[in-house]
């Protein structure tokens, strides 16, 4: 049987690129499976600094925002990742299944450990091993992300075949299930991605952004000297970016959105792509702000989610431990 497993790391409120790489497709896949599970991954949010008190309301507005998405705890199980340890108690086991030059030569390590605020921690190191823990400890068969996690989702492939070779056939391989948008442009700088913790304010659109502040970060993207609207992302990344996201945000594809804005200037077509993502995330905003209201309402749905989870985890965990010879 299939079993859906994803995750994000509670950084505030999700963006575009969490959106459409991600959210859109949990939100549908609660609808086409039996068994799903969503994280928030409080435990991966440690890899870089954060204030308690901040991480504290991040997990929340995060929550707030999965919700207010269409994410429907009655359809899958929505659970804070600390609240079941057998996460960080599987990552230990496999980490001692991990060799650590397969670790360093991922992008992300060699990434965030030059960058000023974390200087090369074991947890920053080891995070890909707790994720492919958080995939494994439910034998989750499918895993719905962004393109950045793919090399994430194979080293826990590695990890999960080393692990059989060893102990015996247990684990499923997961597969990764990637949308249309795998992987959205920051709006400062096509060449990388959008990203939460890019130091540029404009360079992503939060899903809880204000009219205002969508329509002056369309305003300010980075695009080219050519004034027609296009796609092609190789020689264009950037006018390419709004044209995925505008037909990712109308549900139109990109002949569609093309054949539409035939004629528009990049400057025009700017505020006609902000203006579809307004209209898309205004009702989610509106219900982010109410769902914001009843903190001990998010807080109860991720700790039922997590009693839940636990139920499923307990028993594989259990047998893990046979295996490996803790019993
Ligand atoms: P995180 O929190 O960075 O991102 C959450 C999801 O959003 C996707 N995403 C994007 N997709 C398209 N374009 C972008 N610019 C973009 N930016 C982010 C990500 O691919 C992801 O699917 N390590 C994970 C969280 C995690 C996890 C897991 C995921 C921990 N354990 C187990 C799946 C399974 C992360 O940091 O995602």
């Amino acid at each position: 049987v299939d079993r859906i497993f994803s995750g994000i790391q509670p950084t505030g409120t999700p963006h575009l690129g969490n959106y459409l790489g991600a959210i859109q497709n949990w939100v549908k896949l609660q609808e086409e499976s039996s068994s799903v599970l969503y994280s928030i991954m409080d435990m991966h949010s440690l890899t870089m600094p954060k204030e308690p008190a901040v991480l504290r309301q991040n997990i929340l507005d995060t929550t707030a925002a999965i919700l207010a998405c269409g994410i429907d705890p009655k359809k899958c199980f929505l659970f804070r990742q600390s609240l079941v340890p057998e996460h960080a108690e599987l990552a230990w086991i496999l980490g001692c299944l991990t060799n650590v030059p397969r670790l360093l030569r991922l992008p992300q390590w060699k990434m965030k450990s030059a960058s000023q605020n974390n200087e090369g921690t074991v947890g920053l190191l080891t995070y890909p091993v707790l994720q492919a823990a958080d995939i494994l400890l439910y034998k989750s068969t499918h895993v719905p992300v962004g393109e950045d996690q793919v090399l994430h989702l194979e080293l826990a492939q590695d990890i999960a075949q080393r692990f059989n070779k060893k102990y015996g056939e247990f684990f499923p391989m997961p597969k990764a299930i990637l949308s249309t948008t795998k992987k959205i442009k920051s709006l400062r700088d096509p060449a990388v991605k959008m990203s939460k913790s890019d130091p540029q304010k404009l360079a992503a659109v939060n899903v809880a952004d204000s009219p205002e502040e969508i329509v002056l970060k369309f305003r300010k993207a980075v695009t080219d000297f050519t004034s027609e609207v296009t796609y092609d992302p190789a020689s264009r990344p950037g006018v390419s970016n709004l044209v995925s996201i505008h037909a990712a945000v109308t549900g139109l594809s990109i002949t569609e959105v093309l054949h539409q804005s035939a004629g528009l200037d990049t400057a025009r077509y700017k505020m006609v792509v902000a203006e579809s993502v307004i209209q898309k995330f205004a009702p989610i905003r509106n219900e982010i702000k109410k769902l914001q209201e009843d903190k001990s309402h998010l807080i109860k749905v991720l700790e039922d989610g997590a009693e839940k989870a636990k139920e499923l985890a307990a028993p594989i965990y259990q047998e893990i431990r046979q295996l490996v010879g803790f019993q």
